[in-house]
């Protein structure tokens, strides 16, 4: 078993109004085989703890601690943190002019794995993968993520995730933007690879609709930078009926005590 414990997470972004503070103390563990789903409304700092998980450069923890089986996530660059098991499948996927998909995909595992996967059954892990995500072949030698669609993006995100066989998965938003056809195609992958590897994820998300396909074992809800409540499924349930409006109430008129 893996787990990856996030403790009083501070994290701060240079801004033109100078560094600002995102993450204000966010704690949360996750182990193999366990999905989380945080939720909350737009700008409330998921995609900032997604990418300093990833260890993007941006990002800077002022305190607090990441630890992946006990060593210290933040010590490690972020091929190490890739190798030791943890993915990020990104909200917006970049571009990769000049590097075909296969190509991208092959460098990965290998980079991962410490050596080339033999190309016999590389080959057909990946024809199969792009198959269960109804990904035509001609992706294979197509440049990564240039001139994909939206939902081709967010296929090619899960195919990683597929092929790479991390312990824990980051997966930021990888609903949005997708018809109900590709939501299943999608979450299909990502309950493959659950049973497959007894995955760990952490699904970020901001609407409910993914969780019909994957089911979290627990829900926490982010505004600003906290995590303000953690539940099982029936939070998500909740929120679906009445949004994040009850989160945000004091920012839109200030408090009023009516238990006089
Ligand atoms: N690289 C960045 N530069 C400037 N501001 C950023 C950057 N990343 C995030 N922020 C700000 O941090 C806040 C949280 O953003 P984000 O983590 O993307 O939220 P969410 O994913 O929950 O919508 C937003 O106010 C956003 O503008
Ligand atoms: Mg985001």
């Amino acid at each position: 078993m893996s787990v990856l414990e996030i403790r009083d997470l501070h994290v701060t972004v240079e801004t033109d109004e100078g560094t600002t503070p995102i993450l204000n103390g966010v704690t949360l563990t996750i182990r193999t085989g366990e999905t989380h789903a945080i939720m909350g409304p737009n700008g409330s700092g998921k995609s900032t703890l997604a990418y300093t998980i990833a260890g993007h450069p941006k990002y800077t923890v002022t305190s607090g601690s990441i630890a992946f089986d006990g060593e210290d996530v933040l010590a490690m660059t972020v091929d190490e943190r890739a190798r030791a098991g943890v993915f990020l499948a990104m909200q917006y996927p970049v571009e990769i002019p000049g590097v075909t998909v296969t190509n991208f995909l092959r460098t990965a595992k290998t980079a991962i794995d410490g050596e080339a996967p033999s190309i016999r059954t590389w080959t057909k892990d990946v024809k199969e993968a792009m198959k269960h995500l109804r990904m035509d072949g001609k992706f294979a030698q197509r440049n990564v993520n240039e001139g994909f669609s939206g939902g081709e993006k967010k296929r090619h995100e899960i195919l990683q995730l597929e092929l790479l066989k991390p312990k824990i998965a980051v997966l930021d938003e990888t609903d949005s933007g997708l018809d109900v056809d590709a939501l299943k195609i999608v979450s299909e992958g990502v309950n493959r690879a659950k049973a497959q590897t007894n995955l760990g994820v952490l699904l970020i998300t901001h609407y409910t609709r993914i969780l019909r396909y994957i089911h979290p074992d627990f829900v926490h809800v982010m505004v600003k930078g906290r995590i303000v409540e953690e539940g099982g499924p029936e939070l998500a349930d909740r929120l679906e009926n009445e949004g994040y409006d009850r989160f945000l109430e004091g920012e839109l008129e200030p408090a009023v005590d009516t238990e006089a």
